[in-house]
């Protein structure tokens, strides 16, 4: 029988406060519940005290959320446990996670106290977090460079003022596999107390060995590992989970451990957090990249062809990649929709089949064969539609080539209102952007960043573009997705103007209500 390791997934904490743009709340909770189905045994939703929008979401996460443990970030500071404590209040399980930093570097440096004063800080933290909560996490920031004498002081003080999780991070991902399991080693030969805890680890990936250095600790008695979708995290990043999945699946009997994730929900959740968070995947990625399952050179396609475990240890549907073979095409009826959906793994609820066939039928007529790949980015898209959108594109024309000015022409519906405006550009994307900035007149939206991509394989395929812009400030990310490529980049830049329409109104009644308050 198998040690079971917890999954301590924080792709909406630490994955996501290393995003050019934050997500919304909306995007979070998809997140959350892609999480869930995936099987992960805690979510870290975010840091509710760092901003009003992180606090909605982690409560709204909290509400939804009913088959893994909710937790939120905190400082060892009362305001931080606190917020914490009512955002998730109303969750069916939480957890709070406090921390503090104990290595001489951060501690002289950045904090400037005394070690004493950071035991007894950390005491008093997890003793608050205690208020809320029988499930409190204490984590030892920057424990990879902590004196090994300290660390065991700290983590038996915590364990003492009843955190009943320690967490060993490694958060400049400077230790290596021998050395990390070493401190995990040391943690379990002299904490006294040690066994009235889940000791974690939360690995940076800054030279790489974030998975290694994860794996040794679990090897050496660690029983929670910290993680994120496609590795995602502040620098490099945090330790993979679908790696950390995929090994404790694939080498169980090896390691004698195992864990709680459902790995054929892997592949679907990494394409959605991919494409929400605006991160791309690369193509040799272990497990999710497009090239993590083809193989290339002759000999390997022939041993493939005559015995599948020749090239590979694991197989593309276990971690739920599915190979296609129904042909899609305009002849299908919804019930092949429907079919296909289901056998990628979908389920019922998560679609409207009305709304996909539709879009499904437009593609298809220009497109002819759609594929999988196709299939799932237009259930995706089909997903993030603004359920009242402000801002419709109702019409566009583009005018480009080779010795012509480019030109757009722009009908969009605003409101009850339509506008039509023309521009011209140095692109037609260019051109469309500026007769959309005509009809938004003084409405100030500054495109900081524009990328495409494409869905498929094809020169046929579905052209995807990203889009971040600034508005009042803030950063918001934008995806549109469509056959010609312009098209695709005016749906992005309104799906981010249909965003900041979204935050004008809900600052404006922030502000209704604090002048009623008044
Ligand atoms: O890297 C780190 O140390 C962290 C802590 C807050 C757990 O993210
Ligand atoms: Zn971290």
């Amino acid at each position: 029988m198998s040690d079971y390791v917890k999954i301590f997934d924080t792709t909406l904490r630490d994955g996501e406060q290393a995003l050019p743009a934050s997500l919304t709340v909306k995007e979070k909770l998809q997140i959350a519940l892609a999480l869930e189905r995936l099987g992960v045994d805690i979510i870290e939703a975010g840091f509710p005290v760092s901003s009003p929008g992180d606090f909605n979401s982690v409560r709204t996460i909290a509400s939804e959320v009913k088959n893994a443990i909710v937790c939120g970030l905190s400082r060892a500071v009362d305001a931080d446990i606190d917020a914490c404590g009512e955002a998730l209040g109303v969750a069916q399980q939480f957890r709070i996670h406090t921390f503090i930093a104990t290595s001489d570097i951060h501690v002289n440096a950045k904090l400037r106290k005394s070690q004493d004063d950071i035991v007894e800080m950390a005491v008093a933290a997890v003793k608050r977090a205690r208020r809320y909560t029988d499930d409190v996490e204490f984590s030892c920031e920057d424990a990879g460079r902590t004196h090994i004498d300290y660390l065991c002081r700290m983590v038996e003080a915590a364990i003492n003022a009843g955190a009943t999780t320690v967490n060993i991070p490694d958060t400049v991902g400077y230790t290596t596999p021998t050395e990390f399991g070493g401190i995990i080693k040391n943690l379990f030969n002299r904490v006294p107390n040690i066994d009235k805890a889940t000791i974690s680890v939360h690995c940076h990936n800054d030279l790489g060995l974030a998975v290694a250095n994860s794996l040794a600790a679990a090897e050496n008695g660690a029983r929670q590992v910290e993680c994120t979708v496609n590795g995602i995290g502040e620098r490099a990043g945090n330790s993979s989970l679908e790696e950390i999945a995929m090994i404790l699946k694939t080498r169980e009997q090896l390691l004698g451990l195992s864990c709680g994730i459902n790995s054929e929900e892997i592949s679907r959740t990494s394409k959605l957090v991919s494409q929400l968070c605006n991160m791309p995947v690369q193509a040799n990625k272990a497990i999710v990249g497009a090239n993590a399952f083809s193989h290339s050179s002759g000999i390997h396609q022939d041993g493939v062809l005559k015995a599948q475990n020749t090239y590979e240890i694991m197989t593309p549907e276990s971690v739920g990649i599915n190979k296609n073979n129904l042909n899609l095409t305009s002849r299908s009826g919804r019930h092949v929709i429907k079919h296909r959906l289901l056998e990628l793994g979908y389920k019922e609820s998560d679609f409207d089949l009305e709304t996909v066939y539709q879009s499904f039928l437009k593609l298809a007529d220009k497109k002819g064969q759609v594929f999988d790949y196709d299939l799932e980015a237009l259930l995706f898209f089909s997903q993030q539609k603004h359920e009242h959108a402000h801002y419709v594109l109702k019409y566009l024309h583009a005018n480009s080539g080779k010795e012509i000015i480019p030109s757009a022409t722009v009908t969009l519906q605003v409101g009850d209102e339509e506008f039509t405006e023309s521009a011209i550009g140095n692109g037609p994307v260019d051109a469309a952007y500026n007769a959309i900035q005509r009809v938004l007149g003084h409405k100030e939206v500054e495109i900081v960043d524009f990328s495409l991509d494409s869905t498929g394989e094809g020169a046929d395929s579905l052209a995807q573009v990203s889009v971040i812009a600034e508005y009042k400030g803030r950063r918001f990310h934008g995806i549109g997705l469509a056959t010609d490529i312009v098209e695709s980049g005016v749906k992005a830049l309104i799906y981010v103007l249909n965003n900041t329409y979204l935050a004008d109104q809900i600052d404006l009644q922030k502000q209704q209500v604090r002048i009623a308050g008044v």
